[in-house]
């Protein structure tokens, strides 16, 4: 085992309030694209005018469109050993909250409980025109299937939302704040998958390191704040998990 991965396990083994920021990059090994990494869905411009809530209004049939092709194991997607390490790493006290920039529910799924996510999910969704809410899995598998999207509401027959926050919107608040409560009364700070370009979420290790927290990154390629974590490895997540679950 390499001298880093020892350490952010001893750091892990210490911790005794460890929070977990995740990004795309906990989900590629379940099958879901990340959006900056070799094959980002961001590499399609045309998308990114999609994801907005203006393109949404404009034509939910073409973002339902995309994202389908964009996620198309979303109905599939099985959580990975890093989501297990950090659902076990709850059950035995030692996490006090997941902070996701992740839609795909992949923590809860992996049985985390103090989940916060900070870009909202696709796994509810809601009505437009009269705000009826709704599980979105049967309706994505309906598309899957075939039906011409935009699933509509059953009772006004308005376009139906996922709950997820697009690029013109404004971030669920009450989950914000828990989300920077979680990081302040953290020691220890798990950085997983994430590229850390997009604010506020990318803030959220600077207030760890404030709080006298350490600071571990777990991505492929760098980050600005490689320099200033106390471990950071440019592997697999699923790697590292596998490890850290036989150790631990
Ligand atoms: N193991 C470790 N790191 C990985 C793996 C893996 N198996 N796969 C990908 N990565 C890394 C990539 O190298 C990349 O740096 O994960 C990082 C993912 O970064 P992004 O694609 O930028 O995703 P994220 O940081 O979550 O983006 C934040 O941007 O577009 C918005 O709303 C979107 O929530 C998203 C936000």
């Amino acid at each position: 085992m390499n001298q880093p991965t020892e350490q952010a396990i001893e750091l892990i083994r210490q911790a005794q309030r460890i929070a977990a920021l995740s990004g795309a990059g906990i989900s590629t090994e379940a099958g879901i694209p990340d959006f900056r990494g070799p094959q980002g869905l961001w590499n399609n411009l045309e998308l990114l005018e999609l994801m907005s809530a203006r393109g949404f209004r404009r034509d939910p049939a073409a973002f339902y469109r995309a994202t389908l092709k964009l996620l198309p194991n979303v109905t599939q997607a099985q959580p990975t050993d890093a989501h297990r390490l950090l659902a076990r790493l709850e059950a035995e006290g030692k996490l006090i909250g997941v902070i996701t920039q992740n839609i795909d529910g992949l923590h809860q799924a992996a049985g985390s409980q103090r989940v916060y996510e900070i870009h909202g999910t696709m796994q509810t969704g809601h009505c437009l025109q009269c705000g009826a809410r709704y599980q979105m899995m049967p309706l994505y598998q309906e598309l899957e299937r075939g039906l011409m999207p935009p699933p509509l509401c059953s009772h006004c027959q308005g376009p139906i939302k996922p709950d997820v926050v697009l690029f013109d919107e404004l971030l669920p608040v009450d989950v914000w704040q828990q989300a920077e409560r979680t990081v302040r009364q953290c020691d220890l700070l798990l950085v997983f998958g994430s590229s850390l370009v997009v604010y506020p979420a990318a803030g959220l290790p600077q207030i760890a390191l404030e709080h006298q927290a350490k600071l571990i990154i777990v991505n492929l390629e760098e980050t600005n704040y490689d320099a200033q974590a106390d471990v950071v490895l440019h592997s697999k997540l699923g790697e590292f998990a596998r490890t850290a679950l036989a150790q631990l």
